[in-house]
């Protein structure tokens, strides 16, 4: 899948130039982003920055450039660390990292209490002749600041071969932070196994556009993808088979503390699912006494949903629940556990209620917040737990407006509309991957609306954030995986972060074709939407 040869870069470049005279000649050409071999505007950016002011010199980065962090803060010192390893390659440059002189010349990254007003995720990044200034209160904010900095610089940085320079960051100041503090993406491992390789991969893919969440759909009816020490047959029978009736496969608990180290290496928090009580049949394959018949199912390599249900009366039931809940609770070091609770069609109302009285409080028994897709509104939502809102133009009222009362009644909302946010859903309907149930999901169509008024009759503060789940039915490699997800990921992404005073089709389409060229250096699939003004095809 990759990708530009030097000799494209250069006729890239070429190409922008030409661009830029067009411009500067008065033509009325369409707007552009600025051409890939140059320096980018301050404010081009995805997800567009809270404040831009353009103005003063660039900064160059050259053979001399220093990375400046604070003395004695190892956080810091490994952030510098990763933005020379993605500079390194590409500028040839040794870009070493000196702790202390944060006043000296150079790409500073200042940790600084006064930064507190932008939270511990935002940041602000100064740019002079003589320095780049990353500040920010906390690591997180320091790290975001990072990202801004690599989509300042062309696009060519992020390539893995030594390119011609020259490295150059426009003048002035971003001021930034997020407006949710709940951005995540969902990744289905069940329906389509995916290895800590690959996770780790999306895991940087995620970082670039400032998300922190990576939600893991560990388990469902034709996969069950986490190691349980009591319960050895989840994934040793359960993980032996998925869609289409491949392998499978699982993570033992070291491949998932991994995944959560590496997340965390790039400030993403992992949220572990374990879907219940439907979309149990790997559950229900591996263990006949979790049935209520007491007989185990056959292995499920179909992609029907609603069919299966744990058994809501049997202890053995509440034992299941205590063991996978406190194991993977142990651990996951992120405050979040979500417990599913979609498309239990084969569970009744009252059993589904029931279940969810039990199962909330094992969540809260061990440390986590409940997050579950938005049926759990139909229980009896546990106090402070979220609910994930997947709906869709076909979701009836009354389901919504039940949402929007246990959202009134102090639960929280992470927005997916699934004919917004679903990054299963086909672009067009000739998209060889995905589904269409929610629609057809464009470019456009899944960047403009507002998580904050999307569905009437929820307080504004009930709005934790908003999330892009990328379901796996139809999907089995990375190349596929990023062919869905970009280039809407970054639209998603702009919804979580962006104030909604910068929230703007016209402009957006322009800032996000100035990413093609950067998923071209990194190796990223991607689909070139006829609604995104990209700058070569
Ligand atoms: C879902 O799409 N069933 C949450």
């Amino acid at each position: 899948m990759r990708r530009t040869s030097f000799a494209t870069t250069r006729r890239l470049a070429a190409t922008g130039i030409a661009l830029l005279l067009l411009a500067a000649a008065g033509t009325a050409a369409p707007a552009r982003a600025a051409e890939p071999g140059g320096p980018a505007p301050l404010g081009q950016v995805v997800p567009a920055p809270a404040s831009v002011r353009p103005g003063g010199d660039p900064y160059e980065i050259t053979a001399r450039t220093a990375v400046r962090v604070p003395p004695g803060n190892p956080e810091a010192a490994r952030i510098g660390g990763y933005l020379a390893g993605l500079l390194r390659p590409s500028t040839g440059y040794r870009l070493p990292v000196l702790p202390g002189g944060t006043d000296g010349p150079g790409i500073r990254l200042v940790l600084d209490e006064g930064e507190g007003g932008s939270g511990g995720e935002g940041y602000r990044l100064s740019v002079t002749s003589r320095s780049v200034t990353i500040s920010a209160r906390e690591g997180a904010g320091l790290f975001h600041g990072v990202q801004t900095l690599r989509q300042l610089l062309p696009a060519r940085a992020g390539s893995t071969a030594r390119q011609p320079g020259p490295w150059t960051v426009a003048g002035g100041v971003v001021t930034d932070a997020p407006r949710y503090g709940y951005r995540g993406a969902m990744l289905d491992v069940a329906r389509h196994f995916f290895t800590v390789d690959q996770v780790k991969r999306y895991v940087d893919q995620l970082a670039l556009y400032k998300y922190n969440a990576l939600h893991l759909h560990l388990s469902d009816d034709q996969g069950w993808r986490i190691a349980v020490d009591a319960w050895p047959r989840l994934a040793a029978h359960g993980g032996s088979t998925q869609v289409g009736g491949g392998p499978g496969g699982f993570y033992s608990k070291d491949d998932y503390r991994e995944i959560v180290r590496h997340a965390a290496s790039r400030y993403v928090t992992v949220v572990p699912e374990i879907d219940m009580p439907g979309h149990t049949n790997a559950a229900l394959a591996s263990y006949a006494r979790l049935n209520c018949d007491g007989v185990a199912r056959p292995l499920y390599t179909g992609t029907e949903v609603g069919f299966s249900s744990l058994c809501v009366a049997k202890p053995d039931t509440y034992d299941f629940v205590e063991d996978v809940v406190g194991e993977l609770a142990a651990l996951t070091p992120g405050p979040y556990l979500h417990i599913g609770g979609d498309e239990a069609h084969s569970t009744g109302p009252a059993d589904y209620a029931a279940f969810m009285d039990r199962v909330q409080p094992v969540v809260a028994r061990h440390g986590k917040t409940v997050i579950g897709w938005h049926q759990l509104a139909g229980a009896r939502p546990a106090p402070g737990a979220l609910l994930q809102y997947w709906g869709y133009g076909g979701t009836g009222a009354a389901e919504r407006d039940r949402v929007a009362a246990a959202a009134r009644a102090g639960a929280g909302l992470i927005l997916s509309p699934a004919d917004r946010a679903y990054l299963d859903m086909k672009y067009t309907k000739d998209t060889p991957l995905g589904l269409s149930w929610a629609g057809l999901v464009e470019v456009r169509q899944s960047y403009d609306w507002d998580p904050g008024g999307y569905l009437a009759g929820v307080p504004a503060a009930a709005v934790a954030g908003v999330e892009a789940p990328l379901w796996t039915e139809t999907i089995s490699t990375s190349a596929q995986l990023e062919y869905m997800a970009f280039p809407r990921l970054a639209g998603i992404a702009e919804l979580g972060w962006s104030p909604p005073a910068t929230h703007d089709w016209a402009a957006y389409r322009v800032r996000l074709a100035a990413q093609g060229p950067r998923w071209d250096e990194l190796g990223i699939t991607y689909y070139r939407s006829p609604q995104v003004p990209w700058l070569v095809t």
